[in-house]
C-alpha cells in the first residue's frame, strides 16, 4: 500500500506575546492508503494541533507533512473534517450542510444528483427522516451523523476526526463509532482515517493502528499495532481474552511508565 500521509519531523510553536510554546516536537508518522489510524493522548499534548497541520491550518514550524508526497499548503476537498462539535452549519438544514459538502468535492455535479447523494447518505447514518431540520433541533449525537454522513458523501481521500464523539453520551458514542466503523468497513474506496481520541477502548475498536503521544510538547511515544480481524464486532472482540490482554497492555504502557493522569473508566483527563 502506498503512504498517503506521511509526516517528517514536524514541529509546531506557538508564539504568543513573545513566549514561544512548543506543542509538537518532532514528530514523524507515515500512514498508508486505506489504513484507520487513531492518536491518542492526554489534553494539551498537541493533538489537534496535528490535525490542524493535516487539515492544512496551520504551517509546520519546522518538519513537513505530506500528502501523496506533495507538502501541504492549505485545505482540499480531498480531506474531510469531522470535529468534536460546531461541525455544521447551524443556519442550513442537514440535507443542506450535506449538499454544501457534496458542491464542495464534486464541482459542476448536478443539483439532482447531489441531492440524491445526499440522500444517499443521510440515510446511510438513519437521519433521513430529519434532513430538513437545523442543528439546532437536533441532538449533539444527531448533528454528529450529520457530520460524518457530510465527510463520507463527499467521498474524500482522507478522513481527519477530532475527538468526533469527545461531547456525545456514552450510548450514542458506543452506537456512533459501530456506524462510523461499518460505513468506513463498506465503502468501496476505504478512506484514510486519522481518528483523535482521549478513549483508549475507542482506538481499539475502531483502528489499526494507535500512535501514543507524550505529555506536551508532543512526540510519538508509541506506535502500536491492533491487529484484531476486521469486520470487528464489539462483543466478540471486548469479551475475548486477547482483547483484555491488549487493553491491559495498552494502559500500562500509557499510564505506568509516564507517570500520566489517572485513569478513568478507560478515558484520559
Ligand atoms: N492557537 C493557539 N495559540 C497558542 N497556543 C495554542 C493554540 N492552540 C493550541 N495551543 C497550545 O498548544 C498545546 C497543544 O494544544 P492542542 O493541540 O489543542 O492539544 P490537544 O488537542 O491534544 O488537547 C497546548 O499547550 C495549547 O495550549
Ligand atoms: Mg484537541
Amino acid at each position: 500500500m502506498t503512504n498517503k500521509i506521511e509526516i517528517k519531523n514536524l514541529t509546531v510553536n506557538y508564539v504568543e506575546r513573545g513566549v514561544n510554546n512548543t506543542a509538537l516536537d518532532g514528530v514523524s508518522l507515515t500512514v498508508k492508503e486505506g489504513q484507520f489510524i487513531s492518536i491518542v493522548g492526554s489534553s494539551g499534548c498537541g493533538k489537534s494541533t496535528l490535525l490542524s497541520v493535516l487539515e492544512g491550518l496551520l504551517p509546520p514550524s519546522e518538519g513537513e507533512a505530506l500528502i501523496d508526497g506533495v507538502p501541504i499548503t492549505g485545505p482540499g476537498p480531498e480531506r474531510g473534517v469531522v470535529f468534536q462539535q460546531y461541525s455544521l452549519f447551524p443556519w442550513m438544514t442537514a440535507r443542506a450542510n450535506v449538499l454544501f459538502g457534496i458542491r464542495q468535492a464534486k464541482r459542476g455535479i448536478s443539483h439532482k444528483d447531489a441531492r440524491l447523494l445526499a440522500d444517499e447518505y443521510l440515510g446511510k447514518v438513519g437521519l433521513l427522516d430529519a434532513a430538513g431540520r437545523y442543528p439546532s433541533r437536533l441532538s449533539g449525537g444527531m448533528q454528529q451523523r450529520v457530520a460524518i454522513a457530510r465527510a463520507l458523501a463527499m467521498d474524500s481521500d482522507i478522513l481527519l476526526m477530532d475527538e468526533p464523539f469527545g461531547a456525545v453520551d456514552a450510548k450514542n458514542r458506543t452506537i456512533l463509532q459501530e456506524l462510523l466503523l461499518e460505513l468506513w468497513q463498506n465503502e468501496a474506496e476505504r478512506k484514510t482515517v486519522v481518528f483523535i481520541t482521549h478513549d483508549l477502548d475507542e482506538a481499539i475498536f475502531l483502528s489499526d493502528r494507535i500512535i501514543l503521544l507524550t505529555d506536551s510538547p508532543g512526540r510519538v511515544y508509541r506506535d502500536i499495532k491492533v491487529d484484531f480481524p476486521r469486520p470487528r464486532y464489539r462483543d466478540e472482540l471486548m469479551g475475548s481474552l486477547i482483547y483484555d490482554d491488549f487493553r491491559r497492555e495498552l494502559f500500562a504502557d500509557f499510564f505506568g511508565d509516564k507517570n500520566r493522569a489517572a485513569e478513568n473508566d478507560g478515558v484520559i483527563i
